[in-house]
């Protein structure tokens, strides 16, 4: 997983940090939610606290790979508190890694990794430099999970998602490099994917770290969300990167079109936007698979259930 944790970014890491059919190789941090190394100390606790701080660390860049100074990560601009720069969990016991981000990528698809799904659920920084440092990296990997964009929503500007505007270039090297499978988890799909305050209550009940500290960072997006973003449900979130985490092992939660989708780089209004041609109004071949609906009920469960199995702290 490739992560700028984050609330719901920690949610994803204990779902595949806990779930009996994933295997979490390793979590790649990068400048997001929160500056990066924030984003690798808030990983390190989501980790030690559900038990796998046998997970290693690799923390990655610190800034976009075109715009040195865009944007400041999202938990630091003045209006936008949605994010807290450390997630309420004790301080990290274990240590990130000394390899960067990028070169553990490369590393890991080119080895021991190979069959391993790469799951990036932040701006993808990491993912374009790696593409950059080594031509073989794309035919590696083969089947990208993204969390990131939007069909007929935005998040972060009238026209764009979060993970996408931080760095619209990197997205579009992404997009363009050639990757057998991408499937694109945007929050048309995420926000079908609601999680209730009701929901937070029958999570913590169920009395395992993961389940409370899951509880709270999600009532904690819902509260952000009651005042910056009402979701149009009462008292409810999306949890947008776990809902990718979810798509691994249960297809049938997302529900998906392939179709092409490119990056706004240019826009006055728009940069940053996934321009996806969902009405095939071009020639584009499809080179990606986009969630467009979600199953809640059973996202849920997925959660509750994960969260509920015995683990240690
Ligand atoms: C995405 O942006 C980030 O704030 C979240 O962690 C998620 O990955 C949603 O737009
Ligand atoms: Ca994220």
């Amino acid at each position: 997983m490739d992560v700028d944790t984050g609330t719901d970014d920690a949610v994803a890491i204990m779902l595949a940090g806990l779930h009996p059919e994933l295997n979490l190789v390793a979590c790649t941090t990068v400048n997001g939610n929160v500056p990066v190394e924030n984003c690798s100390d808030n990983t390190l606790r989501t980790l030690d606290l559900i038990g796998r701080d046998d997970v290693p660390v690799y923390e990655g860049l610190s800034q976009p790979i075109a715009r040195a100074d865009f944007p400041v990560p999202r938990a630091i601009k003045k209006d936008v508190q949605v994010h807290m720069a450390e997630l309420p969990m004790p301080a990290a016991r274990s240590k990130k890694q000394a390899m960067s981000a990028p070169e553990f990528l490369i590393k890991a698809f080119a080895g021991e990794h190979r069959d391993a799904v790469l799951v990036p659920v932040g701006p993808l920084s990491n993912i374009a430099a790696a593409i950059k440092l080594d031509p073989n990296f794309v035919n590696n990997v083969s089947e990208v999970m993204i969390m990131g964009g939007a069909v007929d929503k935005s998040n972060i500007t009238e026209s764009a998602e979060f993970n996408i505007w931080a760095d619209p270039e990197a997205a579009q090297v992404v997009f363009e490099a050639g990757f057998k499978k991408i499937t694109l988890v945007p929050l048309d799909a995420t926000h079908r994917a609601l999680v209730s305050l009701d929901q937070c209550a029958a999570m913590r009940a169920l009395g395992t770290p993961a389940a409370d500290g899951a509880a709270s960072v999600i009532e904690h997006r819902i509260k952000g969300y009651q005042t910056f973003q009402p979701t149009g449900i009462a008292a409810t979130a999306p949890v947008h990167d776990a809902l990718c985490v979810a798509a691994l092992v249960r297809p049938e939660v997302i529900t998906t079109r392939h179709l092409n989708c490119v990056i706004e780089t240019k826009g006055e209004y728009t940069i940053g936007r996934t321009v996806v041609d969902h009405e095939f109004r071009t020639k584009r071949e499809p080179n990606c698979h986009v969630a467009l609906d979600a199953d809640r009920e059973l996202f849920v469960t997925m959660l509750l259930e994960t969260f509920g199995r015995p683990h240690q702290s």
